[in-house]
């Protein structure tokens, strides 16, 4: 039942904000279970998700994290709100744009994070927007804190999915490329990025 409203939810918004949203359909367990796997499975962690949608990748979490940790997901898109608040009564959602996200953590009193896990639609994004939400999630993560999104394979040639990888590389110490996940509509990797934090 929640799977199909997630998917009437998504699809809605989708077809209303398309360049907001940036995909047809939620991610895939297999490819949300990659993205929540850069999640700590004990101790007070505190994760941020950015972009949840209707919260399949949310729900990848909360298998994984331990009920100690704070699980915080910024989404911008108020029928997504909406949907998260009513289905996934256990997430702390936060309405607004990951351009704020300093000021948006600080606001429930968080100043640092233990892991971003994105699904953010990266590629609609242009230079300068890529580069200040990028900028945020650095000024939020603690050092040897951990950040991971996905991209589309059939996207990988264009510019500004290179553009994005290059971002990546002088955001971050390590920039880990994952093998692709087929079994997701479009098929789609993780990159997993560190600060070495020394
Ligand atoms: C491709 S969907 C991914 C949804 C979900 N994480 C998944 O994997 O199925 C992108 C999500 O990012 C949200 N979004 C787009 N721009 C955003 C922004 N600047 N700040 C916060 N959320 C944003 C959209 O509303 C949408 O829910």
């Amino acid at each position: 039942m929640t799977a199909a409203r997630d998917l009437l939810t998504f699809v809605s918004s989708a077809v209303r904000s398309p360049g907001v949203i940036g995909a047809v359909a939620p991610s895939g367990r297999a490819l949300c279970d990659l993205l929540a796997s850069v999640a700590p499975v004990n101790g007070t962690a505190t994760v941020v998700e950015l972009g949840p949608g209707t919260g399949v990748v949310s729900q990848a979490l909360r298998r994984r994290l331990p009920p100690e940790a704070r699980h915080v997901a910024v989404e911008i898109d108020p029928g997504m709100v909406a949907h998260l608040t009513r289905t996934r009564p256990w997430l702390e959602v936060v309405r607004g744009d990951a351009k704020d996200l300093q000021k948006l953590l600080a606001d429930i009193g968080i100043t640092q994070v233990d892991a971003v896990v994105s699904g953010l639609p990266w590629t609609l994004f242009s230079r300068e927007a890529q580069r200040g939400i990028m900028e945020q999630v650095s000024r939020v993560l603690v050092p040897g804190g951990v950040f991971t999104t996905f991209a589309y394979r059939h996207v990988m040639h264009l510019p500004t999915q290179r553009r994005f990888r290059e971002l990546l590389e002088e955001s971050f110490d390590e920039v880990r490329v994952t093998p692709t996940v087929w079994r997701n509509v479009p098929p789609a990797l993780c990159y997993q990025c560190r600060n070495l934090g020394v």
